[in-house]
């Protein structure tokens, strides 16, 4: 293919024209998507204020399936200071469910993509090449990285072949043919990143289809804490998904073939939910595991559903959860918490001490956001008596406080509203009244000064701000939530709430996204742009 032909090329340019103009401000005549009125009625049962895809497919019993750990990628080359990957994006037909294949678009194949295990001031540099037949977009997600690296939605990665095809899509960014290199300084804490597809209105299909993977960045002061490690330290990627009679994954996408028409049809306007919860790629997994400290990095990499996670049983003595960091690394001092609320993107490092179990426990990893089967994560057996010579420290690092004297305010408002899709008036969700347009600037913050924006909502909205991180102040004026410690980059917001996040940018002038985290709300024009100045 080089070309589109005559009529999807039009529609595509209608499309473009359309998310990236001006929201229409119109009436609600044109609105008809009963899924949108389920945005804002709070939960319909998924608690995140969607409906949930019902599979086709027969489902796995739960906890059939020993939990995969995604292999740790090793560097094609290294210098003194820099490790270079070649990381390709491609289709394969992989095993998900128990006998259907399932075709994915993964990094390197595979789903969840390969871990890159980085260290801090290491550079880190992605030779990315696409092999799939749509343009991508990689976004290292918490990473403090240079404009040009960090992934701007219409900053695309053509297909290898094919791409001339989709040139015309990079409005307002950069195309390159089939390859790019991405340069992460990594100049920054120890935490969990993840790197994941960020190509303007079809990022949820894309990652939906697989296209995530985690970086984890280690440091000398977190190498120096007594924590577990090794393989009693486990990432746990957690999405849900829905599937097809034949195993391919189900997604109410406008265009199946990803082409030229972004978001989802109107009965999903709230989100893309599915009832199969995988981790690590598997359903309903099953992990045996020493009676002994474990170190979780818990992610949620669904597209729109949040979770609340628990212990069934709770272990004697409790609490479930011992949380020792969040989306950008270690915390101060450890925080307790029996049920963990986690909204897409977010990340918990968390300790879980088996040995106050028995042995011979099943410890099921339960979601108390879901019912029947998204009411389940994973399940724990507790095999066997180990040693421990772990220990969870009262300080684990300083995380000293952005101080806000004499900070500005900036609101930042996500609702729904008109976003002119299709040539017609459509609901969609925008950030300050404006559809994402990829040309315009929304904000200008100076580097090195500190300002509080305030977050505010009319349905769920987990939001998240590109290149550095924010220390969350309040929430409706008040107290802090359970998740909202230490240096974050991601915020669990629900509905009619706002929050006040402190924030400081450092280092890298140049062009960034705040957005809307539930990725159909992104395609569907929730993102805004600001441009770091010196
Ligand atoms: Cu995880 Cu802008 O994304
Ligand atoms: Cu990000
Ligand atoms: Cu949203």
């Amino acid at each position: 293919m080089t070309e589109l032909p005559g009529p999807e090329r039009r529609r595509f340019l209608r499309t473009m024209a359309a998310l990236t103009g001006a929201v229409a401000l119109g009436t609600t005549a044109g609105c008809k998507s009963p899924g949108s009125d389920a945005a804002t009625a709070g939960t319909t049962g998924a608690e995140f204020g969607g409906r949930t895809l019902t599979s086709a497919a027969a489902l796995p019993k739960p906890f059939t399936t020993p939990l995969p750990v995604p292999p740790v990628k090793r560097p094609s080359r290294s210098t003194a200071d820099t490790d270079f990957y070649d990381l390709t994006a491609r289709e394969a037909s992989v095993e998900i469910l128990p006998g259907p294949r399932t075709t994915i678009m993964g990094y390197d194949g595979i789903f969840p993509g390969p871990t890159i295990a980085a260290r801090r001031g290491r550079g880190t540099v992605l030779r990315y090449r696409n092999q799939l037949a749509v343009p991508t977009v990689v976004h290292l997600h918490g990473g403090h990285t240079p404009p040009e690296s960090d992934g701007f939605p219409t900053d695309l990665v053509l297909p290898v072949t094919g791409g001339a095809a989709f040139a015309a899509q990079a409005v307002g960014g950069t195309a390159s043919t089939g390859t790019r290199d991405y340069t992460y300084p990594l100049d920054q804490r120890a935490a969990t990143l993840w790197y994941h597809d960020h190509r303007m209105g079809f990022t949820g299909p894309q990652v939906w289809r697989g296209l995530a993977g985690f970086m984890l960045v280690s440091d000398d002061e977190e190498e120096a804490l007594p924590l577990p490690r090794g393989d009693r330290d486990i990432p746990l990627m957690i999405a849900d998904r829905a599937f097809d009679a034949d195993g391919a994954f189900r997604y109410p996408a406008m265009d199946p073939d990803l082409k030229s028409m972004p978001g989802v049809d109107a009965d999903h306007m709230a989100g893309a939910a599915g009832d199969v919860i995988l981790v690590n790629g598997a359903p309903w997994p099953e992990l045996e595991v020493d009676a002994v400290r474990h170190r979780f990095r818990l992610l949620n990499a669904s597209n729109a559903r949040r979770y609340e996670l628990a212990l069934d049983p709770v272990p004697p003595g409790g609490p479930s959860f011992t949380q020792i960091g969040s989306d950008q690394g270690l915390l101060a001092a450890p925080v307790r918490h029996n049920t963990l609320p986690i909204a897409p993107a977010e990340r918990f490092d968390v300790i879980v001490d088996f040995s106050r179990y028995p042995v011979g426990t099943r410890v099921t990893l339960t979601n108390r956001a879901g019912s029947g089967g998204t009411s389940r994560v994973m399940r724990f057996v507790v095999a066997r008596k180990a040693t421990d010579d772990s220990r969870i420290p009262a300080q684990l690092s300083t995380v000293e406080a952005l101080s806000t004297k004499s900070a500005t305010t900036r609101p930042w408002m996500f609702r729904k509203g008109k976003v002119a899709t299709m040539g017609t008036d459509a609901a969609g969700w925008v950030v300050n009244g404006r559809a994402f347009d990829p040309r315009r600037v929304d904000a200008s913050p100076r580097l090195g000064e500190v300002e509080i924006w305030r977050l505010a909502t009319d349905a769920y909205h987990p939001v998240h701000i590109h290149l550095s991180p924010f220390q969350v102040l309040s929430r409706n004026g008040g107290p802090l939530g359970p998740g909202d410690h230490g240096w974050k980059d991601t915020i669990d917001l629900r509905p009619k709430q706002y929050a006040d996040v402190a924030i400081r940018f450092d280092d890298h002038a140049g062009r960034y996204l705040l957005h809307c985290h539930n990725l159909e709300h992104e395609d569907m024009a929730m993102m805004a742009t600001f441009q770091t100045t010196r």
